[in-house]
């Protein structure tokens, strides 16, 4: 069975002054649940203060991207090794946000999670299909084939997380119906398989789209989902732990 991540993705909000959320966070999550981990993805300004507030605590501390290359000219661009050398222990790749905004092809995100994977930390793969596409029918072709070509060469099962993230859901308070969530996480769990065999069950797959306390338990007992990629809900400690509870 795989383990549930409970992940919060800030984007490009919070100054210094919202680490008092993370205090707060790292606090309420200690002690650690068995076989549930919390984790909050801050922008790269953040990071090291963060990872070190929650240095004692269950708390993970990860990145929203990285470039594929370890170092060298790439001017405003942040490598896996320097998330990892502030203290991330994950990083986002291919999040819809980074693949509409940077024109990031699942090429790229199978080289920055290969990245990761070089830096020694853990890739969260972000899927998800947009409202044309659900509604001309191609959801799951479409999510399948892009976790195909996301995925990096030579990975264990043991060392990447899907998320599946259908981009109508995302800050929209439009959330996947727990059908639909069923269906495609299924969907995905199979195709995983195609790849890593038995060992794909031990692969968490978050569900992400306005993800809040109040529907996290119907989404968090659906069989194949395996925690949240959390984004406006992970703002404020006291959502952050009401869904964190859920799990
Ligand atoms: P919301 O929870 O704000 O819909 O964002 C989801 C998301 O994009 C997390 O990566």
């Amino acid at each position: 069975m795989a383990r549930t991540l409970i992940a919060g993705n800030w984007k490009m909000n919070g100054l210094r002054a919202s680490l008092v959320e993370i205090t707060a966070i790292a606090g309420g999550v200690t002690p650690a649940k068995e076989n549930v981990e919390a984790l909050i993805c801050v922008p790269a300004t953040l990071l090291m203060q963060a990872a070190d507030q929650a240095r004692e605590s269950a708390l993970n501390i990860g990145g929203e991207t990285c470039h594929t290359n370890e170092k060298g000219a790439h001017t405003g661009d942040v490598s896996a090794e320097m998330l990892a050398d502030a203290g991330a222990s994950y990083v986002i790749v291919g999040h819809s946000e980074r693949r509409a905004d940077h024109d990031e092809t699942s090429e790229i995100v199978a080289s920055q999670a290969a990245a990761a994977l070089r830096a020694g930390i853990t890739p969260i793969i972000c899927v998800g299909e947009t409202a044309a596409e659900r509604d001309s029918g191609k959801a799951i072709e479409v999510v399948t084939g892009m976790l195909r070509d996301s995925l990096p060469e030579g990975a264990s099962a043991e060392s990447v997380v899907i998320a599946y993230e259908p981009v109508w859901a995302i800050g929209t308070g439009n959330v996947a119906t727990v059908e639909a969530v069923d269906e495609m996480h299924n969907a995905l769990r199979s195709c995983l398989a195609d790849v890593y065999g038995a060992a794909a069950d031990l692969i968490p797959i978050l569900y992400g789209g306005s993800m809040k306390p109040d529907n996290a338990g119907d989404l968090l007992a659906v069989k194949n989902v395996n925690g949240g990629l959390i984004g406006g809900a992970s703002l404020k400690a006291t959502d952050f732990l009401a869904i964190y509870a859920k799990a």
